[in-house]
């Protein structure tokens, strides 16, 4: 019997870690998974235990309004000393690139316990881009003895690094896990603005944004370009779930509060999103996350940041990075809302990200590393793609 310990912090970890404990969850033969958040989100993360069933084991309830990385790191660090060192796990799951992965990453290495990367080798290659996550995956990668990488590229990042190939596994991403378990066709809104949007008439544009290296002017100058993109398009709707971070929603509501048909919302839980994903004409997103869910769901992602760590969807013309400036975001979006020729080559429905069995694939790495099985998971291979999500987003 292995005993496990899952860590993480946010809403995306959460999301995509779910997968994975529910796979371990159902070999109580062979694993024990214990679950830890250090809660560096709160309401966010909550959301997301509830819709999965989840209860930790630990919660350290670290998060506090306006929080520093210094401050993330430091108290994350702290408790999973007392967690990680009450437990003795003969491994800990870390995923992506959180200040919480980090930190778990570290704490681990410290009282010489395994790590598992999930969701490794992602880069952009330039270390204040995304801030700072694309450090904390270098990071973690150096710490890591197991590092499951979502695609081949992700695992040529780490080869090129100068990682052991053995310990590299290629798993898919647990978010397409996620994604499929929780897309329905017939799924019907609780919130009432959602409810109530023509979403055959009207075109929505999804926005999120959160970054840090996209706070204060960056934000205003896509919120500039979206307002104005209101006013030339009476039949669009901007549906905006403003992240909880006050500096985000500082700007939100100068720029954008009070406009017709922008509806600024709370986040939403995952199942109302990925549903609205699936009904949406366009997604305009700073976030890692939805640049893999949308390509899944045939929805065309502007990406409003200078680089990408998911190369993958941009090779496959889903995805097209933007930038911040109102200009572009201004000129692409008119793009995709006045040609629709441009429209339709952005929208076929690709997913070179995952076949809904990462979480399968990442359990029998651990069982073939750990000398339980005598064969590693057959690599996850993109192309073989699922017929199921082009018929989940209709
Ligand atoms: C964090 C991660 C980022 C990830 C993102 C996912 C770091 C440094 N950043 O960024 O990699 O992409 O989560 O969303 O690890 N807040 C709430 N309630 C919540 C969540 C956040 O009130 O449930 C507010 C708090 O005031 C908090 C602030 O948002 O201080 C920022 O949260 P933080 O986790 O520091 O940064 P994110 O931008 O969410
Ligand atoms: N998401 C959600 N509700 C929202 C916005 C996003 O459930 O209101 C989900 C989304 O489907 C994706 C994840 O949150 O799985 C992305 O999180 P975020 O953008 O905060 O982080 P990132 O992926 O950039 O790390």
């Amino acid at each position: 019997m292995l005993k496990i310990l899952a860590v993480f912090g946010t809403r995306p970890e959460a999301i995509k870690m779910a997968p994975l404990i529910k796979e371990l969850a159902r070999h109580p033969e062979e694993f024990d998974c214990r679950v830890a958040v250090t809660a560096q989100h709160r309401e966010m993360l909550d959301q997301v235990l509830r819709l999965f069933a989840i209860r930790p084991h630990y919660d350290l309830d670290i998060m506090r309004p306006g929080q520093t990385l210094f401050q993330i790191t430091c108290r994350a660090l702290e408790g999973l000393e007392r967690v990680i060192g009450a437990e003795k796990p003969d491994l800990v799951l870390v995923h992506g690139d959180t200040t919480t992965t980090f930190a778990a990453a570290l704490a681990a290495f410290y009282l010489r316990v395994p790590v598992g990367h999930v969701e490794a080798g992602l880069r952009t290659r330039n270390k204040y881009s995304p801030f700072p996550e694309e450090m904390n995956r270098h990071l973690t990668a150096v710490v890591a003895d197991l590092h499951f990488a979502p695609t081949a590229t992700a695992r040529e990042n780490l080869l090129r690094e100068g990682v052991d190939p053995g310990s590299i596994y290629v798993t898919g991403n647990t978010v397409i896990d996620a994604l499929l378990a929780t897309v329905d066709p017939a799924y019907r809104f609780e919130d009432p603005v959602l409810a109530q949007i023509d979403y055959k008439r009207r075109r929505v544009l999804l926005v999120t944004t959160h970054r840090r290296e996209n706070l204060g002017d960056p934000m205003r100058e896509i919120y500039l370009a979206l307002r104005e993109v209101v006013g030339l398009y009476p039949d669009v709707e901007v549906v905006f779930p403003v992240h909880r971070n006050p500096a985000v929603r500082q700007v939100v509501e100068e720029v954008l509060g009070g406009l017709p048909r922008v509806h600024l919302i709370e986040p939403l839980e995952y199942q109302p999103f990925v549903n609205l994903m699936g009904r949406c004409y366009l997604v305009l997103t700073d976030s890692g996350g939805l640049q893999e869910e949308a390509p899944a769901l045939g929805k065309p992602v502007l990406v409003l940041r200078d680089t990408t760590e998911r190369p993958e969807a941009v090779e496959a013309g889903t995805v097209r990075l933007v930038g911040t400036s109102r200009e572009a975001v201004l000129y692409e979006t008119r793009r995709l809302l006045d040609d629709p020729l441009c429209y339709r080559q952005m929208a076929e429905a690709v997913n070179p990200y995952g076949d809904g069995r990462a979480a399968r694939r990442i359990c029998q790495a651990i069982r073939y590393h750990f000398g339980l099985a005598s064969a590693p998971p057959e690599p996850f291979v993109p192309g073989k793609i699922c017929r199921r999500e082009k018929i989940l987003c209709r």
